[in-house]
């Protein structure tokens, strides 16, 4: 059984808030601030982190989201978050995505955050894709993007993106809350 529940935030996180977002992680992709040992283009910078009120607005909605998920308030270990800025050009074979979020010792509750998606492109199939038997069990979940929304779902569920199909960036920003 796949439990995820999507979280709106468009009421606080404006479609401004969203652009500068955007060229914030414009700016650290051009800086070079990605992993160069994983697919184009992710963030080596915890992006929570970045003071501004954009950033922290949008950690706080993932706690928000992560607390509402679980019905409960948690002590939290800690919080790490990326962006992900990928298309059609820098897509790999989908076979190598798929993966979880597993840390030893700790629950994690995992977030994505869709924050923008390629003008015309099939929201229904780029969003996240998951496989909530493993991924040899085959019966997978194709989740649609919302824009302005996270998706949060349990770390250990296998999940990858969804479909390209454009080269047009989509943008995500991505967290894990260990408790
Ligand atoms: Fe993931």
């Amino acid at each position: 059984m796949l439990e995820y529940e999507f979280y709106n935030w468009n009421n606080l996180i404006t479609d401004d808030s969203r652009k500068r977002m955007v060229t914030d992680i414009d700016k650290m992709i051009d800086n070079g601030q990605y992993w160069k040992n994983s697919p184009p283009y992710q963030t080596d910078v915890n992006v929570f982190g970045i003071p501004t009120a954009d950033w922290i607005n949008l950690k706080m909605s993932f706690i928000w989201s992560a607390f509402a998920y679980m019905q409960q308030e948690r002590q939290i270990k800690t919080v790490k978050s990326w962006a992900y800025k990928t298309n059609l050009d820098t897509q790999e074979n989908r076979d190598i995505y798929w993966h979880q979020h597993i840390r030893e010792n700790n629950l994690v509750l995992s977030g994505v955050y869709y924050l923008q998606m390629p003008e015309g492109t099939d929201l229904s199939m780029s969003g996240t894709e998951f496989a909530p038997n493993g991924v040899e069990a085959g019966n997978y979940i194709q989740e649609s993007a919302k824009v302005g929304e996270w998706i949060i779902f349990p770390g250990k569920t296998w999940h990858r993106p969804g479909v390209l199909e454009s080269n047009n960036w989509r943008y995500i920003v991505a967290a894990d809350m260990e408790i």
